[in-house]
């Protein structure tokens, strides 16, 4: 049982799906083939466990260890991935929770109250924009009528494609909701902080407040050939501003990160000047008023740039969540029965982030050995996931 359900090998179980040869790592997005073979591989490692698998009205799963109830101990993470992205950003807090039931069924542990290994939807948001989207909808933070007119690259509502998933009824999910009495996500950390203190888990403290911006900036297509210099409206040039005055803005506030990491010229051609181009614009930072900020000097950047080539450009708040600080006295119980373990803040958003407005939510952060996340450089390694079981499995004798 053990071997079946250890962390690694439950890993290695998922390591070819959802591969993408061409932007290497791996790209897992909600309700693609991916990332139904995910699910499928989920229900039926739970079911194996003797877990029973129901999915919500939005796309998350809950495997119950006995009978589904009030003020359930729920763990767990996502299974769904940024394009190209890392083998741990989410499954990592999956397989270690279905590695912990069966490490504890295997010592006789019983929990005490009801018990949930969680599989949240669409938490990087990369296939309709906004992160978190099963959680958003579980607890409300966003409203049906805004999630089903999102859109994914091929112009396909959310609405459309979560009821061709069989989710005909999306939204807020009072009774999912009041049946979680705490909420603990294991993740790979995404930064170096377990690495320079040479220490293979952590507790985490705090989310920065981030959001997502949508810059278009409106030009003239034309010929890239033919049209002389000063005869352009060319909205990439105002795009390219948009990234320079987004590194500018972030380095001169400390603490702060900004990045344009997604450009879509429209209509796309090497020797076509762009009729439009759009640009994603992600910030991160200590506080509300450094978020605007940066967000005020980008925008304006960009019309002054628009406005100089002829262009129009505006500024469209896609998401926006404030800092998160996670339930202290759950944090510091877990860092208690785990020996003192470091705490740590982490600039990535979670579910758990978004349920923290709602239940004592905590994290578990376990040692990537590169640093890196959000790439196919993204590690962990085998002690460190061992570590992360022992630590949620510690946590869940202490509290569930
Ligand atoms: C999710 O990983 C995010 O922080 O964007
Ligand atoms: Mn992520
Ligand atoms: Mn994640």
């Amino acid at each position: 049982m053990t071997n079946d359900f250890g962390a690694l090998r439950l890993l290695g179980e998922i390591e070819d799906t959802g591969r993408d040869p061409h932007r290497g790592g791996y790209s897992r997005h909600v309700f693609d083939a991916a990332e139904h073979d995910l699910r499928d591989w989920f229900i039926e490692r739970a079911q194996r466990l003797g877990l029973n698998v129901i999915p919500d009205r939005n796309g998350n799963l809950w495997a119950w260890w006995g009978e589904p109830g009030p003020d359930a101990f729920v763990t767990g993470s996502h299974l769904d991935s940024v394009p190209g992205g890392g083998a741990h950003d989410g499954p990592l807090g999956v397989v270690s929770a279905l590695a912990a039931v069966g490490r504890l069924q295997q010592r006789g542990f019983v929990p005490n109250r009801p018990f949930a290994v969680t599989v949240f939807a669409e938490e990087e948001g990369s296939r309709f924009g906004i992160a978190c989207l099963g959680s958003r909808l579980l607890s409300g933070a966003i409203s049906v009528e805004r999630a089903g007119d999102l859109k994914d690259a091929g112009g396909n509502r959310f609405a459309d494609v979560a009821r061709a998933a069989g989710l005909p009824t999306p939204g807020r999910d009072a009774e999912a909701l009041s049946r979680i009495g705490m909420f603990v996500e294991l993740h790979v950390e995404q930064g170096k902080g377990l690495i320079d203190m040479d220490a293979p888990v952590a507790v985490g403290s705090s989310i920065l407040e981030h959001g997502r911006w949508r810059i278009d900036v409106r030009g003239q297509g034309n010929h890239a050939g033919t049209t002389e210099i000063t005869d352009r409206r060319d909205p990439m040039l105002a795009a390219a501003e948009a990234v320079l005055a987004a590194r500018r803005a972030a380095s001169r506030r400390a603490g702060s990160r900004a990045t344009i990491g997604r450009i879509e010229p429209v209509p796309g051609g090497t020797n076509v000047i762009a009729s439009r181009v759009s640009a994603w614009l992600d910030v991160r930072a200590d506080s509300e008023r450094d978020t605007r900020d940066i967000i005020a000097e980008v925008e304006q950047a960009v019309i002054d740039a628009a406005a100089a080539e002829g262009c129009t450009a505006s500024v469209v708040e896609e998401s926006y969540s404030g800092e998160v600080r996670f339930d202290p006295a759950l944090r510091d119980r877990i860092a208690a029965t785990l020996g003192n373990v470091p705490v740590l803040p982490t600039g990535a958003g979670h579910d758990a982030g978004v349920l923290a407005a709602h239940v004592p939510t905590a994290m578990l952060f376990v040692r990537n050995p590169s640093g890196v996340s959000h790439a196919p450089e993204e590690g962990a390694d085998d002690a460190a996931v061992e570590a992360g079981v022992d630590a949620l499995v510690r946590t869940i004798e202490e509290l569930a």
